[in-house]
């Protein structure tokens, strides 16, 4: 697929207020700075679409981008953010299993994983109460432009190994780089494939 138009749309502060769900969308969910709002200007390939900054903890509203007039992507705030306190992290949570649990024209969800790194536990926690709750997900790592082929290789097994301890099967797994474009078609083929599921879902 190419992207022939992209925009900002909106931001909401809760599911309920988001745009009408007549369109497929995509929503990219981890940790605080692990690459989200990167992964949207690569894809889009508008350098400053959504907002990138050394601070993690940046983004804090559900944010909608309209994709060629014809599907959604969604830059949700990143967990694990240390710094928030106790309050902000409920609050975040409720934010993000509401609009989860409840947007029915969410085809997958993005899920954001620095490919530098063994597992970390909150991912792995997030990713459970995905199988559990019945969400359709996709992992994706970032970062792959900081590790040699070999050390990507190598990180690449060892966490798909961890997966196979949980799960009986691997979800879809795509290796990303915001730096080199790496993955980018990957990813907006599997965009254009799930698109087309999108019609089957009768209309509320
Ligand atoms: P929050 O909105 O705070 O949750 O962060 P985020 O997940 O949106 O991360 P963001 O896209 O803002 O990127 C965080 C930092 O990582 C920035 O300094 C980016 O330039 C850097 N970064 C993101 N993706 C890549 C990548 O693929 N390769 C490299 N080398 N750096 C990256
Ligand atoms: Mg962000």
């Amino acid at each position: 697929m190419k992207i022939n138009y992209a925009d900002f749309f909106i931001s909401s502060t809760v599911w309920s207020k988001c745009p009408e769900p007549d369109k497929p969308e995509y929503a990219m969910i981890g940790r605080s700075n692990v690459g989200k709002s990167s992964l949207i200007n690569m894809l889009t390939g508008r350098k400053k679409l959504a907002k990138i900054s050394g601070t993690p903890g940046k983004t804090i509203t559900i944010n909608h981008f309209q994709i060629n007039g014809d599907w959604y992507l969604v830059d949700l705030p990143g967990y694990g953010y240390a710094k928030r306190s106790k309050t902000e992290r409920s609050k975040w949570e409720k934010m993000i299993k509401g609009y989860i649990l409840n947007r029915v024209n969410l085809m997958s969800l993005f899920v954001l994983v620095d490919v530098r790194h063994e597992p970390q536990k909150n991912d792995t926690e997030f990713i459970e109460w995905l199988g559990i709750s019945n969400i359709p997900f996709v992992i994706v790592f970032t970062k792959a432009d900081k590790l040699t082929r070999n050390q990507l290789e190598g990180n690449l097994a060892s966490y798909k190994n961890s997966l196979l301890e949980k799960w009986e099967e691997l979800p879809p797994i795509i290796v990303t780089s915001s730096e080199t474009a790496l993955g980018k078609d990957e990813l907006l083929t599997y965009v254009e494939n799930t698109n087309k599921l999108f019609e089957q879902i009768p209309k509320q």
